[in-house]
């Protein structure tokens, strides 16, 4: 019998319920190989008295374990480990960013430098010609003009949290606070382009309560939003040639981002269980490929949620094919049938992840408050670039939020918001089911602030919009998410900023223009 005393500690005064700092500690047990695929594990009333905690704790644990496919329950037999878990080992990011193993041509063993670093010396990984076979860079190719949304009474949003139910009050108290006596008046210094120290500091309890993340101070950047985060990370990783994988169809601001620094885009595509990774392991062969950008939690614009054995597999093959993965995990903080499936920057990557968030999901689409999570190095560098684009953010804006995430403000509201956004999609679930079901396909989504809405050809999406925006309802025309090759006659359907009545109000809106 493992020491579970020993392997599975918690504290019952810290933030995070004591089920959830159990199953934390045995996915990192789990990832780290120290509990193997297909142990038995003991049971329930034999762990909650090891534990000294109550049945119920250890059953949460195990659901919560099931949940995310961790471990599988056999009948009269009990809960064993699932076998086909590849191993990977638990980690964060190193001081220097540097790699073990592979290492790019001529640049293994620089020191202290990481896999982004001197960037003008590379050699262009490929060159034209050679990117042709995929979707070659033509600069705005694919642009899309920038959607502004005309007055209307209701928005049907593409996702995005209610600002009504955010604290803002409180924030709007904090910040004043520092812009009228407590501090306001002292002199904002260079340093602070990382980010306020005291959000930065901040960010590391509230990544490693949330996230079950290693970081350091020096790991974090606090940006302009995660698109900032998307944009600094793609500028320092890719140059002009480069092959970047994304999902197809995929979050097509980032997408933009890629084809205007140049990079060539390999489109792998993205099913129930999130991106495909033995097309991401096929299409890599034989090729150099840079990065991959990764929407690990309900994917832009399909919703689906990548499967913890695709992780684990994941970073297996960027291991093998020695490329990076920005993941962005913009949508972490909303789950409903099981809590959200920890970060692959959370598990051993090797240096190769660079994770991003924002709170402008978690609170509220105007609190421009981004974060990106690397190694030391690669944030010198990105704060380097981010001073470029922006001297530094709102520092205030920071500190007052640094406050909220301190005491607890912040958690209270996502388990508050959480209740409701999944009381609103299922009722958003139940209008399509009743009143479009002969029109719209879609799949409900564990977790996030979106249905992907599929209509079918008898409800073409653009004149849809036309005509909802005459009765006073704004939606997309869903252009911006059909590809070079494909209209999928689609919309992300925000539920979370709609409370019922308006929902019903746009449903019916959308029912009387068919
Ligand atoms: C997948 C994804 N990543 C990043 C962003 C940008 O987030 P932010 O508003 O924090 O810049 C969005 C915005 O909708 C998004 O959908």
């Amino acid at each position: 019998m493992l020491p579970f005393d020993k392997l599975l500690p918690f504290d019952r005064t810290a933030a995070p319920a004591v089920y959830l700092q159990v199953a934390n500690s045995m996915i990192q047990h789990i990832r780290s190989g120290v509990i193997k695929p297909g142990f038995w594990l003991p049971g329930t009333r034999e762990l909650a008295g090891i534990l000294g905690v109550h049945r119920k704790t250890v059953v949460a644990v195990y659901d919560e374990l099931s949940a995310q496919g961790w471990i599988e329950a056999v009948a009269r037999k009990g809960f064993h480990v699932t076998r086909e878990l590849p191993e990977v080992r638990p980690g964060g990011w190193g001081k220097d960013g540097q790699r073990s193993g592979k290492g790019r041509p001529g640049r293994e063993g620089q020191p202290g430098k990481g896999d982004w670093s001197g960037r003008q010396d590379r050699e262009h990984a490929f060159s034209k010609e050679m990117a042709a076979p995929f979707y070659p860079v033509e600069r705005g190719r694919f642009r899309l003009p920038v959607v502004s949304v005309p007055p209307s009474r209701l928005i049907i949003d593409d996702g995005h949290p209610d600002s009504r139910l955010a604290p803002l009050e409180l924030l709007g108290r904090e910040y004043r606070a520092r812009l009228s006596n407590r501090g306001g008046r002292r002199p904002v210094y260079a340093t602070m382009t990382a980010g306020s120290p005291r959000m930065r500091e901040a960010m590391v309890g509230y990544l490693a309560d949330t996230r079950g993340m290693q970081a350091s101070v020096p790991n974090i950047l606090i940006t302009h939003g995660a698109q900032m985060s998307i944009y600094i990370a793609a500028q320092l990783l890719l140059r002009p040639g480069d092959t970047v994988i994304v999902g197809e169809p995929g979050y097509y601001v980032a997408t933009q981002v890629f084809e205007n620094l140049g990079a060539s885009l390999l489109r792998v595509p993205v099913d129930e269980q999130g991106i495909d990774v033995d097309a991401v392991e096929r299409l890599s062969r034989g090729r150099v490929v840079r990065m991959l950008y990764l929407i690990p939690h309900h994917h832009h614009p399909t919703t689906v949620t990548l499967s913890p054995e695709r992780r684990m597999r994941l970073l297996e093959i960027a291991e093998e094919k020695n490329f990076s993965i920005v993941e962005d995990d913009y949508d972490y903080d909303f789950h409903y049938s099981s809590s959200p499936y920890l970060p692959l920057a959370a598990s051993g990557h090797n240096n190769r992840v660079v994770y991003i968030g924002s709170f402008s999901k978690s609170l509220s689409s105007s609190i421009r408050v981004g974060f990106m999570v690397g190694p030391e190095a690669f944030i010198v560098e990105a704060t380097y670039l981010r001073r470029l684009i922006e001297l530094r953010g709102d520092n205030h804006m920071e500190d007052a939020l640094a406050e909220l995430i301190r005491n607890g403000d912040v958690g209270r509201h996502l388990k508050k918001v959480n209740r409701i956004y999944q009381g609103r999609r299922d009722h958003l679930c139940g209008l399509l089911d009743s009143n479009l079901g002969d029109v719209v396909d879609y799949r409900k989504p564990s977790g996030g602030m979106a249905i992907w809405a599929r209509f079918n050809k008898r409800a073409p999406v653009k004149e849809l919009a036309g005509k909802a925006l005459k009765m006073g309802l704004y939606m997309s025309d869903g252009q911006a998410y059909n590809t070079h090759n494909k209209d999928y006659n689609a919309i992300r359907f925000g539920f979370a900023s709609l409370n019922e009545v308006e929902m019903d109000e746009a449903v019916q809106i959308l029912t009387s223009c068919l």
